[in-house]
């Protein structure tokens, strides 16, 4: 089919199609929203003004398993672009192949990291090779969908803020070449922050600036060192993300709201980061480490336009009496709310300790020393990427034990299954009881998510990386569980006949079961465990996310197209202190809340 010209940044304007366009876009990540809501989300997007959906590519859950590729069902992401182009929305592709996102070591797969050697985002021949299957199988996926093949793609992202890390210079013209020599020709972009803008960017590819506040003359910059192009603010930041143990982050929707009205009266292109943030599901969260390790909550709500389930916010609104401005047409209807329901409390009924769930998990490792997680031989030899790993070796007598900061990032010590302590960055020791003869020493260690941004990315193994002394001695002699609580294994837990009834003493770590009975068609809910401390959740077998005490999120996004009408299993993994009772309620409790215009580092921002 022959088509107009695409997306094209000769002069100080966009062109598309050969007319002026200005991009008016938001992102959404399909892998952070339930398939079965794209499209409420996409319209939504298009009610609020936006004409360009942007999204990130993330290859940890495209190949989870060397060479073994996933482009299905809620990872489908032909189909994803396809219905943004039904809704009349142009994309913008953010492939990577390290996205950063708050997503698990910036979306990079964790098996790069069985090679001792790998430097992550380098022309390093391991890394270099592995992208390039990667992108093979990726542009045969979405090669269809660019704007000179009839599709929606008027636009692709090189790499993410590689200014910021910038470690070899041969690395953005090779991932360039990778885009082009696999027969893109849309427009190149590279999107940095004021600071990487530095080192960021080449040529033959338009830069863009990622900010919140106008502050540092950030736009002025970004025009003086590419004079004569469109300006674009790839990530406008709508909001921030949280981290466990700290404040929800919220962003005024005024105070945002005159930022970006001031971005678009200069005639700059915008894209929301986020628009709607969605979910880090299951184990996919990242970390941030600026000297301290600090893991991402479950929540990607972001205090973006759309909340986490998909409400209108009052920055929705704002946005939309704003961008409506910019129509000649009237915006179309804003879709109605999705309801919610505070289902009634459910109680648990059964019981599995986890030392009873050993014999479902892969043929434990045996080996003299400890084994990092990525390193064990499970999953095809692709290690294990996420969730908990138990190490056990055998000790003959108490002591102190000292991690050498060797945990990666929490664990539980027990003797003969009795818990007597935890380790991590902050507690390198435990005593160990004394007691006679031979006894278990077990390590349920959990990986709590990879740093996604900053230099240490190639310093992510998990599990535990180097040795474990007890009164001075390293601990030999390890069998080692893999408990990445795939649904298989949780599918093989639910079969098992095995569950105890008698919740007088049930043991923790463990599993505890309820039942949801849902009375006509299911609805979003938030769940709530007052009274537990932290563990996991899985509904039906899909796993929601982490929960922690200590919040600042006390509660986990339950998306009603993942219940049924009828019976629903809730499984909670509980690592220390079970309650009887699982809660629903109607509405999230982000916890307490801190302005982002009072982080730290703010002047990134
Ligand atoms: C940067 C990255 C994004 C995201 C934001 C913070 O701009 O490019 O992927 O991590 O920071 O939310």
């Amino acid at each position: 089919m022959s088509r107009l010209k695409g997306l094209k940044a000769e002069s100080s304007q966009f062109t598309l199609e050969g007319k002026p366009f200005r991009i008016l876009g938001g992102s959404i990540h399909y892998f952070r929203v339930p398939r079965a809501y794209w499209e409420d989300r996409l319209l939504k997007m298009k009610a609020c003004g936006l004409n360009t959906l942007t999204t990130y590519v993330p290859w940890n859950l495209h190949e989870p398993e060397r060479g073994i590729f996933n482009f299905q069902d809620q990872l489908d992401l032909k189909a994803y672009v396809s219905l943004a182009a039904q809704m009349g929305l142009w994309v913008i592709l953010r492939p990577g192949p390290y996205i950063c996102a708050e997503w698990d070591l910036g979306g990079l797969p964790s098996w790069l990291l069985q090679d001792k050697d790998m430097q992550l985002r380098t022309t390093y021949p391991g890394f270099v090779d592995a992208v390039n299957l990667y992108f093979d199988k990726l542009f045969s996926v979405i090669k269809p969908l660019m704007f000179e093949e009839g599709g929606p793609i008027i636009a692709l992202q090189v790499e993410n803020e590689y200014g910021s890390f910038a470690r070899d210079e041969k690395y953005m013209p090779f991932i360039k070449n990778c885009l082009q020599s696999r027969g893109v020709n849309e427009l190149l972009l590279t999107s940095d922050n004021w600071e990487g803008l530095r080192y960021g960017g080449m040529d033959g590819v338009l830069k863009t600036i990622n900010l919140q506040r106008l502050s540092f003359g950030a736009i002025q910059h970004l025009a003086d060192m590419q004079p004569q192009k469109p300006l674009m603010v790839m990530e406008y930041w709508s909001g921030w993300f949280d981290v466990w143990g700290e404040h929800h982050h919220v962003f005024h929707a005024e105070d945002m709201l005159a930022v970006v009205s001031e971005i678009l009266e200069r005639g700059v292109s915008i894209n929301l980061y986020m628009f709607h943030g969605g979910t880090s599901f299951g184990f996919m969260n990242g970390a941030i480490d600026f000297g301290t390790y600090k893991p991402q909550v479950t929540s990607y709500d972001y205090d973006a336009p759309l909340s986490e389930a998909g409400d209108c916010t009052t920055k929705y609104q704002l946005l939309r009496n704003l961008f409506s401005q910019y129509h000649s047409e009237p915006l179309p209807e804003v879709p109605s709310a999705q309801e919610k329901r505070a289902y009634s409390p459910v109680f648990i009924q059964q019981h599995l300790s986890l030392w009873d769930t050993l014999h479902f998990t892969d043929k434990p490792h045996r080996s003299e020393r400890p084994v990092n997680m990525e390193n064990l031989p499970v999953n095809s030899n692709s290690g294990q990427s996420y969730g908990y790993t138990l190490y056990e070796t055998t000790i003959t007598s108490g002591g102190a034990l000292n991690s050498r900061n060797n945990i990666r990032d929490r664990a539980l010590v027990f003797v003969d299954r009795q818990c007597v302590g935890s380790l991590d960055y902050k507690t390198h020791e435990v005593a160990l009881p004394d007691g006679k003869g031979q006894r278990t020493l077990s390590l349920l260690v959990e990986n709590c998510g990879r740093v996604n941004y900053g230099k240490a990315l190639d310093e992510q193994r998990k599990g535990i990386v180097g040795d474990i002394v007890l009164n001075q001695s390293p601990l030999r002699g390890f069998t080692t569980f893999c408990l990445d609580m795939k649904p298989s294994f949780i599918k093989r837990l639910t079969n098992s006949g095995q569950w105890k009834t008698d919740l007088k003493s049930p043991t923790v770590p463990g599993f505890f079961q309820a039942r949801l009975s849902v009375d006509g068609p299911p609805k979003d809910t938030f769940i709530r465990l007052p009274g537990w401390g932290k563990g996991v959740v899985f509904v039906n077998g899909q796993n929601l996310g982490r929960y922690w005490f200590i919040g600042p999120q006390h509660f986990l996004y339950l998306p009603g197209p993942w219940l049924r009408s009828g019976q629903n299993q809730i499984i909670v993994f509980e690592e220390q202190r079970a309650d009887d009772r699982i809660l629903f309620a109607e509405n999230p409790d982000h916890g307490k809340t801190i302005d982002v215009y009072k982080l730290p580092f703010c002047t990134l921002l």
